[in-house]
């Protein structure tokens, strides 16, 4: 007899959904997710902001090779899986609204920004304009024609935490550019709300980690750099904490969003739910290449100090229940990055010098 899936495996049957800014490391991984349960994906993205088009003027030569890989890994997953993507800048709001019309989604997810903090530090300006603009068209596309509007905010809008764990409705300091960006977004997309009755959820994310991600956050650099045999650089004294999330415990946790009506008006955290020390994780690291070591550098003074976003909301409301500690979830990316770097020509990586975390 065949085995059944699960009574889960099939819920979003029926959705229409659109990934603004879904050919990214998340956006992709989400498609799939969703087009597993069921639903019809379709994807807007330029693939020019860290992704397919931006490799040959934001990176080093030899991560371009590694990154295209990695990059073109994502676009046959999703040719695979049927799902189509549109190649346009969400900054155009002509362009977007056609995508809008020929689509026609019942549910929209803004992923589209310039998606790391020490970036929006440096271009203020790109930042503001990829990640704001973009989502202002998207919003007004959506009023009056979509059933929910979901928009993927950050962690960085807390600020530095003032206690070592925080719920959603801790206050928020933001602390540079991203967060400040996302902070905004966060009151434009209620302010939406209130004026358009556009049916919204807002997620906070917090350090995601996992396949095809070319962001260079510090567990990917942390992984690179050991299978190029090169020093783990920590800023700081290592004890800081972030709540480490794993790409699948993620991905579920937007499904469920999608699924549950309940969801509308909120905001969320969709974490792992535990702040884990930095040193904790290179020594997941280590233990899986003992001859790599560790150094240290000064931390730098705009990265906020954070640590668990509280997830009981989100298992409450949603049924959300993430599964991967960083325990688990480390030796399952580096097992993935193993067998990438069997695929890449390790020539390629030679005279490589090892980069700090950003
Ligand atoms: N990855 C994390 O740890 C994390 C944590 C918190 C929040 N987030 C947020 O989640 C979202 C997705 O993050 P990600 O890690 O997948 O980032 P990513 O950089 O991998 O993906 C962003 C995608 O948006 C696209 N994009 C940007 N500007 C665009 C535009 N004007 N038009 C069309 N496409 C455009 C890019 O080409 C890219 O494919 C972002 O909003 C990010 O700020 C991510």
């Amino acid at each position: 007899m065949t085995p059944q899936p699960p009574p889960s495996a099939r819920d979003l049957v029926g959705k229409r959904i659109l990934l603004v800014g879904g050919a990214g490391f998340i956006g992709h991984n989400l498609a799939l997710e969703l087009h597993g349960r069921g639903a019809e994906v379709g994807i807007v993205d330029s693939l020019h902001v860290n992704n397919l088009l931006s490799l040959h003027d934001e990176s080093a030569p030899a991560e371009r090779d590694l990154y295209s890989l990695m990059v073109n890994e994502r676009l046959a997953l999703l040719k695979a899986a049927g799902i189509p993507i549109f190649v346009d800048d969400a900054r155009d709001y002509h362009r977007l609204s056609k995508h809008f019309s020929m689509f026609d989604p019942d549910t929209v997810v803004l992923l589209a920004a310039v998606s790391h903090a020490s970036r929006a530090n440096k271009d203020p300006m790109r930042t503001l304009d990829h990640s704001f603009r973009s989502l202002e068209n998207a919003l007004d596309n959506a009023r009056g024609n979509v059933e929910h509007f979901i928009f993927l905010s950050s962690s960085m809008v807390y600020g530095d935490f003032v206690t070592d764990s925080v719920d959603e409705l801790a206050p928020c300091n933001p602390l540079g550019i991203y967060g400040a960006v996302k902070l905004g977004g966060e009151k434009l997309v209620i302010a939406y709300g209130q004026v358009f009755d556009l049916p919204y959820t807002i997620v906070r994310p917090s350090a995601l980690y996992g396949e095809r991600c070319i962001s260079r956050r510090v567990g990917q650099i942390f992984i690179e750099n050991s299978l190029r045999g090169k020093d783990l650089v920590i800023q700081g004294d290592g004890l800081e904490k972030i709540d480490f999330t794993y790409i699948q415990d993620f991905v579920e946790g937007i499904a469920l969003v999608i699924r549950e009506e309940k969801s509308k008006g909120e905001i969320f955290n969709i974490t792992y739910g535990q702040g884990e020390a930095l040193q904790t994780v290179a020594d997941i690291v280590q233990s899986e290449f003992p001859e790599i070591s560790v150094r240290h550098e000064p931390r730098n003074s705009l990265v906020p100090e954070r640590g668990t976003l509280e997830v009981s909301k989100a298992k409450s409301l949603l049924g959300y229940e993430p599964s991967f500690p960083i325990s688990a979830g480390f030796p399952k990316y580096i097992s993935w990055y193993r067998q990438l770097f069997e695929r890449f020509d390790s020539s390629a990586l030679k005279g490589i010098e090892p980069q700090s975390n950003e």
